[in-house]
């Protein structure tokens, strides 16, 4: 199991605080690349760190919270390499790994609880990728022109 990056903005950054608490309880390795106060900051500073450090294979793979977890996944999705999924529930967490190979996923913290954020990077980060040779193909045509 690889290193984990995880990043937030001001409006993610306690629920970046609570969730790093729950995942290192449950024995991932974390990298933090802020932000480290509550003071108002700019998401596509900090998910360019976390999704660089990703895409340069420096981390397996990374989380991203933000108030809606929009800005997050569009500025996650625009580093070559990168597949940003934003999951608000457990299902699209499971499907976006076994299907989409996600490497980032993207929650808002002021969209759902901090239990919900728990259950849906617990399962984000213990779904493999299936292998199946269609997901396999589709993947492929995200990286043509
Ligand atoms: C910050 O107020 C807010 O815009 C940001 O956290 C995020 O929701 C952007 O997508």
């Amino acid at each position: 199991m690889g290193t984990t990056a995880i990043g937030s903005d001001h409006g993610g950054f306690e629920m970046k605080k609570q969730l790093m608490e729950h995942l290192a309880k449950e024995g991932y390795e974390l990298k933090d690349f802020g932000c480290y106060t509550a003071e108002s900051c700019d998401y596509p500073d900090i998910a360019k760190a976390v999704a660089k450090a990703v895409a340069a294979g420096e981390c397996e793979n990374g989380i991203l919270i933000c108030g809606t977890g929009i800005g997050m996944a569009m500025a996650a999705g625009k580093v070559p390499g990168i597949r940003a999924a934003l999951c608000g529930d457990v299902y699209s967490a499971k499907l976006t790994r076994s299907h989409n190979d996600a490497n980032i996923l993207t929650m808002g913290a002021r969209v759902i609880g901090p239990g919900l954020a728990e259950m849906i990077a617990d399962t984000f980060l213990s779904t493999p990728f299936s292998n199946e040779e269609r997901h396999v193909r589709r993947l492929s045509k995200l990286e043509e022109d």
